[in-house]
């Protein structure tokens, strides 16, 4: 089996096919990236595969809609699928990254089924709650996604802030030897965060949608000064004022734990965490505070 050839850029569905490529590079001393995405790919993701590029000898950018973390099997069928404009985005980095879309059997080589994990708690605020079972999903994959391609450093967004904590822990749960790296969000130039779902916006939606960085952005300023109760209630009101736009959470939280602030203290990190949706288009963001 060859990989596949599509616009100049060659795919690899078979981990047997694209292993010995691994291997080849890392016995010339190479490390191996890993970029996991579910594809139709924006420069957010993009920003991850150039910050993989410039560490490692060679990287795998993979393409997987993985059906076992969405809980709403409406967003599965809704989400974005490009796989030909993905990979037309992916051939400018012809030679420094190998592109993985896995067969099914690939990944769930036993059928479809989800692992559960146990995240010491974190994956039971914010998306955890609002998504039961999305955190498992993503352990189950990821991990499948680790063992196959087995990379030295892989690469997540801060724009799912959770996730990248979630995905933190799962390798030191799992004792998984590779290195996660966190990587800053990317926006449009009207603040919104870049998302695969975008895409799925109506012209009113996202005029409506620079709304939610906008927020962020006040609350940031004011978080010195006001409390998370003030600061709720204003962020609440904000989205009450809004016709597009429906507030599933606000919350400030610790960094760590994930948990609400409860007293402010010096001494630990806090982020502001929203999810908005637009219609049936789920939006989520985040600010460091
Ligand atoms: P997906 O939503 O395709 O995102 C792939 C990676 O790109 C994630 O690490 C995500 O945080 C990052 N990303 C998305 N939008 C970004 C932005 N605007 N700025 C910076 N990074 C951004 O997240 C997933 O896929 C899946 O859950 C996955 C990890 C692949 C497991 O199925």
């Amino acid at each position: 089996m060859h990989p596949k050839f599509f616009l100049r850029m060659s795919y690899y569905t078979s981990i047997s096919v694209l292993k010995p490529q691994l291997k080849l590079a890392q016995s010339a001393g190479k490390t191996i990236g890993f970029v996991p995405t579910m594809g139709a790919l924006h420069a957010g993701h993009l920003s991850l595969v150039d910050q993989s590029v410039k560490d490692n000898g060679l990287s795998v950018v993979s393409i997987f809609v993985n059906p076992t973390q969405f809980n709403n099997p409406d967003d599965y069928i809704k989400y974005p699928r490009s796989i030909e404009d993905d990979i037309q985005l992916l051939s400018g980095y012809q030679g420094k990254v190998l592109v993985y879309i896995p067969e099914v059997s690939d990944v769930y080589p036993d059928g479809v089924v989800t692992e559960s994990f146990d995240y010491g708690g974190i994956e039971n605020e914010m998306e955890g709650k609002f998504r039961p079972g999305h955190f498992d999903g993503v352990g189950t994959v990821v991990k499948r996604l680790f063992e196959l391609v087995e990379p030295n450093n892989a690469y997540f967004g801060e724009k799912d802030f959770q996730q990248l904590q979630i995905v933190k822990k799962l390798v030191e749960i799992e004792n998984i030897p590779v290195n996660i790296i966190g990587c800053p969000i990317s926006r449009a130039a009207s603040g919104l965060a870049l998302s695969s779902r975008n895409k799925r916006l109506d012209e009113q939606q996202l005029k409506a949608s620079p709304l939610i960085y906008k927020v962020l952005k006040q609350v940031q300023k004011d978080f010195g000064t006001k409390s998370a109760k003030s600061l709720t209630q204003w962020v609440e009101n904000s989205f009450n004022a809004s016709k597009e736009l429906q507030l599933e959470y606000f919350t400030i939280a610790d960094e760590a734990t994930l948990k609400p602030m409860q007293k402010k203290s010096n001494n630990k990190k806090y982020r502001a965490f929203i999810a908005v949706f637009a219609g049936d288009v789920r939006l989520i963001d985040n600010i460091a505070l």
